[in-house]
C-alpha cells in the first residue's frame, strides 16, 4: 500500500522550502535538464487503463532506475535525495515533480502549476513504457494516448528539449538540440524547421514532429509564437505531472 501523504499547512510549507533549495541546487549544479527528465521519466509511464506507473516516486527503485531507457538518472535522483533528507515529509513523487516544475522556471521557461499531495509508490512498472526515440509517429502516438495525452500534449512535451543534451553513453545519442542548452525558449522548434542542416541532435522521434501533418501545425505555431508555447507547455507539463493524481 502507498504512504498517504497528508497536505496539511506544514506540508505546504514544507513544499515552499523545498522549492527554494531546489532553485539554488538546480542553479548551481546546472542540472536542470536532467531533473526535467526525471520529472518526465517517472510521469510517463502511466497507463490510464490499468491506473498504474505514472508521477509516484517510483523511478527510485533501482530496478527501474536500471531500466534503458532510465540510464543516467540516478545522478538526479541522488541530487534530489538531498532535499529529501532535509524535508523527509514531502513525497518522493512530489519532490521529482517539484524538481521538473522548478527546473523549467529556472532556465526562463513558464511558471507551471504546481499541486502537491501524490503518493508513493512502491512497486515500478514493466520495462518498456517510455517511447522508443528509434521509433516513428504511430509508437509516439500509441505511448502519449496510452497516458491519456494529445497530439498537441506530444509536440508540446517535446519542447522540453529545448533543455539539455544527449549523451553517448546513456542513450546512444549525441550533443544538444539548441544553441543554449541551459535556456527554456522555443528555440528547439525554430531548430526543427531547419531540417537536418545545422549540426544540432534531431532523435527520429523528433523528426516526425515537422513529418506528420497533425503534428507539424503546432511546431509551425510554437516556432512562430513563444507565447503559446509557453502557455500550451505549462497546461501539458501540468497534465504530465498529474496523471493518475487526484488532488486530496
Ligand atoms: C534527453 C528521448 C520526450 C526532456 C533525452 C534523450 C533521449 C530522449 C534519447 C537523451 C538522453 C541522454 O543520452 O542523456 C525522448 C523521446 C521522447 C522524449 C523519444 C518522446 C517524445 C521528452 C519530454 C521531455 C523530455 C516529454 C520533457 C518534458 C528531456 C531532457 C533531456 C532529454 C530535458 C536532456 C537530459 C540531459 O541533458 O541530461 N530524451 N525524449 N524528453 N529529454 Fe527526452
Amino acid at each position: 500500500m502507498a504512504a498517504t501523504v497528508v497536505v496539511d499547512a506544514e506540508y505546504m510549507k514544507e513544499i515552499e522550502r523545498a522549492r527554494r533549495k531546489l532553485r539554488a541546487l538546480i542553479s548551481s549544479k546546472n542540472c536542470a535538464p536532467i531533473m526535467l527528465r526525471l520529472a518526465w521519466h517517472d510521469a510517463g509511464t502511466y497507463d490510464a487503463k490499468t491506473k498504474t506507473g505514472g508521477p509516484n516516486g517510483s523511478i527510485r527503485n533501482e530496478l527501474e532506475l536500471k531500466h534503458d531507457a532510465n540510464s543516467g538518472l540516478k545522478i538526479a535522483v541522488d541530487l534530489c535525495e538531498e532535499i529529501k533528507a532535509k524535508h523527509p515529509k514531502i513525497s518522493y513523487a512530489d519532490l521529482y515533480q517539484l524538481a521538473g516544475v522548478v527546473a523549467v522556471e529556472v532556465t526562463g521557461g513558464p511558471t507551471i502549476d504546481f499541486v502537491p499531495g501524490r503518493k508513493d509508490a512502491i512497486v515500478s512498472p514493466e520495462e518498456g513504457r517510455l517511447p522508443d526515440a528509434k521509433q516513428g509517429a504511430s509508437h509516439l502516438r500509441d505511448v502519449f494516448y496510452r497516458m491519456g495525452l494529445s497530439d498537441q500534449d506530444i509536440v508540446a512535451l517535446s519542447g522540453g528539449h529545448t533543455l539539455g543534451k544527449a549523451h553517448r553513453e546513456r542513450s546512444g545519442f549525441d550533443g544538444p538540440w539548441t544553441k543554449e542548452p541551459l535556456q527554456f525558449d522555443n528555440s528547439y522548434f525554430l531548430e526543427l524547421l531547419k531540417g537536418d542542416s545545422k549540426g544540432f541532435l534531431k532523435l527520429p522521434t523528433d523528426k516526425v514532429l515537422v513529418e506528420d501533418p497533425e503534428f507539424r501545425q503546432f511546431v509551425e505555431i510554437y516556432a512562430k509564437d513563444e507565447e503559446a508555447f509557453f502557455r500550451d507547455y505549462a497546461a501539458s507539463h501540468k497534465k504530465l505531472s498529474e496523471l493518475g493524481f487526484t488532488p486530496p
